[in-house]
């Protein structure tokens, strides 16, 4: 009866970035954002890139609310009410009905819902799915649901469902017309590939692209390579790809991730009219990468793009040291030379004349703006500590320092 009588709930979490080595590109389901093809990811640490949410349900609110990085946003947004509708239905069935007034009670409330990320959005970096996975996960938490919240995600943003877990994971197509089965799965924790690194190239000048919902819907109704590349090539790579990575092989994990990401991009030149993602620097880098691993020899570098000019690089942590410093030789900062790494700590590195001779070869000054130095981290967290909500007592969004 005491918590009855709860007029304010409050929660708030975090949740990361993605980043796919097997594309999702294309859906068979537009509304519930059902894919063509499964597709597997690689969970971005949330020391370096991450969503942090709070929401609020109150008997003294009058409408929901919604503020994106400090300013009011439209909550009404389709798959915003998605993704409250979805929760809600799983908490109300979860209760089976009356029995815990306290959660009824909440879900006649009307909510307040902040979202910030701790990375600019106009460095390109892929922020829905960090948003949506946060919404879920606060959500979740505030009405006291656990299960099936990958599913709910997934009515965010496709790739959102994929943040739900942390380390390696796992987006199954599923066959079912409902979605239910249409679900993220953790291949294996951040824990089991400690050596694995992740570079972000963050290019500059970089204008805004086709939006992925938009192009992946005219990649689906023009391209028949995406055909072809959703039933008989992701399959074949999706296989490969789950025992690359439970045997930590980078040569294997590296070459399948480059050539999932460049078939990704040929989808997009396949489509009509065509979908550009990659710029001259794109391909720049594209170039230094395999001058990189010729030199060595061997798979020491792999990069992937999504629907943007900014290169994602995995490598092991004994070559982030040398990498790096090819990346600054070959794209010297223009200004902000101190700022240029970030991240997780970056060594020095003595380059041979022969690497800088065979790799470094015609430098563009400027052309990167920074790089950020991560690896994979776990899945959406909860924040314990009442400082880091973002909306205060009363439900508005609070100063933030
Ligand atoms: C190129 O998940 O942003 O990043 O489901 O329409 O919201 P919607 O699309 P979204 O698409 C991501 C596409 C990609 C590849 C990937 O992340 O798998």
């Amino acid at each position: 009866a005491m918590a009855a009588e709860r007029a304010v709930a409050m929660a708030t979490c975090t949740a990361p970035v993605n980043i796919a080595v097997i594309k999702y590109w294309g859906k068979r389901d537009t509304d519930l954002i059902l894919p063509i093809n499964s597709s597997l990811s690689v969970t971005l640490h949330q020391d370096q890139l991450r969503t942090t949410t709070t929401a609020v349900a109150s008997r003294d609110f009058t409408e929901d609310r919604l503020w994106l990085n400090g300013a009011e946003a439209d909550v009404g947004h389709p798959r915003v009410q998605a993704c409250l509708r979805e929760v809600r239905r799983l908490a109300r069935k979860r209760r089976g009905g009356s029995e815990d007034a306290a959660t009824l009670g909440l879900l006649s409330y009307k909510v307040h819902i902040a979202s910030e990320n701790n990375f600019p959005t106009a460095a390109g970096l892929a922020s829905s799915a960090a948003g949506y996975a946060c919404l879920v996960s606060a959500l979740a938490r505030l009405y006291g649901v656990e299960d099936e919240l990958s599913e709910v995600a997934r009515r965010g943003s496709g790739s959102a469902c994929r943040s739900m877990w942390g380390g390696f994971v796992q987006w199954q197509r599923g066959e079912r017309p409902d979605g239910t089965d249409s679900v993220a799965l953790q291949v294996a924790p951040e824990t089991h590939w400690p050596e694995l690194r992740v570079l972000v190239l963050v290019v500059s000048g970089e204008k805004k692209p086709v939006a992925s919902t938009a192009g992946m819907q005219t990649s689906v109704e023009t391209s028949p390579l995406l055909k072809h590349r959703a039933e008989v090539v992701v399959p074949e790579r999706l296989a490969q790809m789950m025992r690359h990575i439970r045997e930590r092989d980078f040569e294997g994990f590296g070459q399948l991730a480059m050539r999932d990401s460049n078939q990704f991009h040929a989808t997009c030149l396949d489509t009509f009219p065509p979908i550009f993602y990659l710029n001259d620097l794109s391909r720049h880098i594209i170039s230094l990468a395999h001058r990189y691993n010729a030199h060595h020899g061997h798979t020491k570098v792999a990069y992937t793009f999504d629907a943007g000019p900014n290169a994602v690089i995995f490598t092991l942590d004994d070559t982030v040291d040398e990498f790096v410093e090819v990346v600054r030789r070959s794209f010297p900062p223009a200004t902000n030379g101190d700022q240029f790494v970030r991240g997780l700590p970056v060594g020095s590195a003595t380059l041979s004349q022969e690497l800088v001779t065979a790799v470094v070869t015609e430098p563009v000054p400027g052309a990167v703006q920074y790089i950020l130095h991560t690896k994979p981290g776990p899945g959406p967290q909860l924040v314990d500590d009442p400082s880091q909500h973002l909306l205060g007592a009363d439900g508005l969004p609070r100063c933030r320092a």
